[in-house]
């Protein structure tokens, strides 16, 4: 484990297998130097328990990342589930995961993540208070977290498209949206209100339907959809769909969508860098949905003050984006470099409280 490489310094991974309910899942903390771990619950039909073990390791890293760049007091995990799951034990299984997360005290706090819903989550509040996600009253933020998410997606295009475009505004712009699931539904409406003009896929027929018969979108095949002729490219399917092939061919002047892990490698960063694609790092423009968690967490759900965090992804980005052009580093480089310093000041800090108590 410790040499597995996506371990990365996690400060606790935790494998779970309950007998009664079928459970396979496995907790990964990567850092609780800014506050409890928090990061959603993946459910999905992995190759194998290795293929598992480094989604979790790359995404908990991943939010420990997104959550000191959104300045939030949490640290960063992930939770998989292994499934498939059968609607006739889900109960069982959520019911065993929500102890699974109880027993490690509130040293990590879970949410919804593809794969996982909201009924998920009530399910898991019945056995730890250490849940989010869970449905609020009118004019409080709570439960799915998607609709921020996608606010913050587009409030981030719109960042790029200043920076890349010179543009102030979306009207007009040709829009890419791979993945029709929760957040990239919620994205098309954005983006469809701002004026823009959308191309989208997604292996399920039935989203491609409604995005076309709501937003007047034009449905392309999942194997094409990345190398459109558009100006933005907005991944919201699965992670490591940029590959270095895709990167090659992406017409796009812009990539910034959802998917949490977008690059599957370093390599595919540098080459849309080389080929002068703005790339918008992931964990920056994807954090909507964990800004309405800490609201939730924190008890300062305010819709509009939410939705006033949120769209901070923009100034940030447009930050992100300056210094990667003034000093000539790729966007992921810099955004990663901030993290990281962010980490290490928390590390720090905790170090010398503990050493003064
Ligand atoms: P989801 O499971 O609701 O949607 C994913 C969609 O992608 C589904 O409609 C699925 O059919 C489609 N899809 C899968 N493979 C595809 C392919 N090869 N080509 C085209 N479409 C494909 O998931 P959700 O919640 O919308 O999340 C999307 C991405 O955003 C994930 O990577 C997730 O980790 C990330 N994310 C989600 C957040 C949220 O608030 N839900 C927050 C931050 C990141």
């Amino acid at each position: 484990m410790f040499d597995h490489p996506d371990y990365d310094g996690h400060e606790k991974v935790l494998m779970v297998e309950d007998a009664m309910s079928g459970l396979k899942a496995i907790i990964a903390v990567h850092s609780t130097a800014l506050g409890a771990a928090a990061g959603g619950c993946r459910l999905w039909g992995y190759e194998s328990g290795a293929a598992a073990l480094s989604d979790a390791l790359r995404l908990s890293r991943g939010m420990s990342y997104k959550n000191a760049m959104a300045n939030l007091p949490m640290g960063g995990g992930k939770a998989v589930i292994l499934g498939p799951v059968g609607a006739d034990h889900r109960t069982k299984v959520m019911e065993a995961f929500g102890r699974a997360v109880n027993s490690l005290n509130g040293q990590y706090i879970t949410a919804e993540d593809v794969g996982v819903g909201v009924p998920d989550m009530e399910i898991i509040a019945t056995q730890t208070k250490f849940v989010s996600g869970i449905s609020a009253g009118a004019g409080k933020s709570g439960g799915d977290p998607s609709p921020y998410t996608a606010r913050g997606v587009r409030v981030g295009i719109e960042s790029a498209v200043r920076a890349r475009l010179g543009r102030p505004e979306l009207a007009g712009l040709k829009v890419a949206v791979q993945g029709l699931g929760h957040v990239g539904m919620y994205l098309c409406e954005e983006l469809f209100n701002a004026g823009a003009n959308l191309v989208v896929a997604d292996i399920n027929p039935a989203r491609v339907a409604e995005a076309q018969s709501r937003f007047g979108a034009l449905g392309v095949s999942v194997d094409d959809i990345l190398t459109q002729d558009v100006d933005i490219v907005a991944p919201c399917a699965l992670g490591a769909t940029i590959t270095e092939y895709a990167a090659r061919y992406i017409r796009a002047q812009i990539v910034a969508g959802a998917a949490n892990n977008q690059l599957a490698t370093p390599e595919a960063g540098r080459i849309l860098a080389e080929r002068d694609v703005l790339y918008a790092p992931d964990y920056v423009i994807n954090a909507g949905g964990i800004i309405m968690v800490n609201g939730e967490i924190s008890g300062n759900n305010d819709s509009a003050v939410v939705a006033e965090a949120v769209d901070a992804i923009g100034p940030r980005l447009d930050l992100i984006f300056a210094e990667a052009k003034s000093e000539n580093v790729i966007t992921n480089e810099v955004a990663d470099l901030m993290a990281k310093a962010k980490l290490r000041a928390a590390r720090q800090a905790k170090a010398h409280t503990t050493l003064v108590a």
